[in-house]
């Protein structure tokens, strides 16, 4: 049997940190008021970086410490909400800019859940014998598509870029990816694409985020667990059996709601919202990142969850 395993990882944050006492400048908040309702202290702002940059380099990182070649990749996934492109795919982009020639190329958009997407997809790929070696990447540039005179949003996003390489393992891996939806909630969180005007009619006015954050907390704290109860169900697993949660980074008091539903340690729990904010798609492959290379994943059992517009959720069993 052949299993698909997480090898290496990578994650780039530009350099540019936004505290909450410097958002203040733009929109009337406090840092009191984002730390206690968000868990966030400041994020990361790409000024000159474009997301293929940041996937790119993320995804460097990622093959240097799997010892991949990037001409060996069979894959390049980018889940990611925040392309400056319509098309190319980020991943065309990705690919050219590390010379990973051989590769099939694609985007997917699952908001804050496409990185468990994307490693569903490359996992039955590699799985199923037809490719060897992927790179998955998460990345946004969430700073581009807020309203910035919008407090209830702006004070929430950070832009990033996380990555991991999943190489055909004779040792588990990625053991099951359980991918859900909700799209007749899709108007909970939304943003739209900026088109010309035509001779035949006039954009939209709204192109920026919209969110109803309420809704999207109420979502959150219900369907996450029960996700992750179904996916420890089937695999005849239980919460406790799992050494690490890596959940998507959108609001500590949801990760805190979240354990304490799965009646686990928060320990458990890894959180870095407050030194990013919510990276959208990358906040998963950037913890992953931080925590394989302090050796907390080594011999792990972990469960990586993401939830986002779409309505999306999914969550993914991986042995580290
Ligand atoms: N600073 C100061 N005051 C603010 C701010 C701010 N940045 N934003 C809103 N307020 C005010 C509001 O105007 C409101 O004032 P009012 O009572 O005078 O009308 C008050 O604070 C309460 O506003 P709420 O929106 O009700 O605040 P709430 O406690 O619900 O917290 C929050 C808002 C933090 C957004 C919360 O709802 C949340 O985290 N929801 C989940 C959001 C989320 O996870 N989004 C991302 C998931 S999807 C993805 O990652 C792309």
């Amino acid at each position: 049997m052949t299993f698909a395993k997480i090898t290496g990882t990578g994650r780039y944050l530009p350099d540019t940190v936004l505290t909450n006492e410097a958002l203040a400048a733009y929109v009337d908040t406090s840092d009191e008021w984002i730390h206690s309702r968000t868990g966030i202290r400041q994020r990361m702002i790409a000024v000159d970086e474009k997301t293929y940059q940041m996937a790119a380099k993320a995804g460097l990182q990622a093959l240097e410490a799997a010892g991949v070649g990037p001409e060996e990749l069979d894959l390049v996934v980018v889940a990611t909400v925040s392309s400056e492109y319509s098309m190319p795919s980020i991943a065309c982009l990705v690919q050219g800019e590390i010379g990973a020639d051989k590769a099939m190329c694609f985007d997917i958009n699952a908001a804050c859940s496409g990185f468990v997407y994307s490693l569903d997809i490359a996992a039955q790929y590699i799985q199923s014998g037809k490719y060897q070696k992927a790179l998955l990447v998460g990345v946004e540039k969430l700073s581009q598509l807020v309203d910035w005179e919008d407090r209830g949003t702006c004070v929430l996003f950070g832009d990033g870029a996380g990555a991991v390489v999943l190489e055909a393992s004779e040792t588990p891996g990625v053991q099951d990816v359980l991918c859900k939806a909700i799209g007749k909630d899709y108007d909970v969180l939304v943003s739209k694409i900026r088109h010309n005007d035509t001779p035949f009619y006039r954009q939209e006015e709204e192109h920026t985020l919209r969110m109803d954050g309420r809704e999207v907390f109420q979502f959150a704290v219900k369907k996450v667990p029960e996700c992750i109860e179904e996916l420890m169900g089937r695999n005849q697993a239980a919460p406790e059996d799992v050494d690490v949660y890596m959940l998507h980074q959108a609001n500590e008091r949801i990760i805190s709601k979240i354990a304490k539903t799965l009646r686990q340690d928060p320990e458990k729990f890894y959180v870095n919202i407050d030194k990013y904010g919510n990276t959208s798609a990358a906040t998963i492959p950037i913890g992953l990142d931080e925590l394989w290379r302090s050796g907390a994943l080594e011999g792990k059992k972990a469960v990586v969850a993401g939830f986002g517009a779409g309505l999306t959720y999914a969550a993914a069993l991986i042995q580290f």
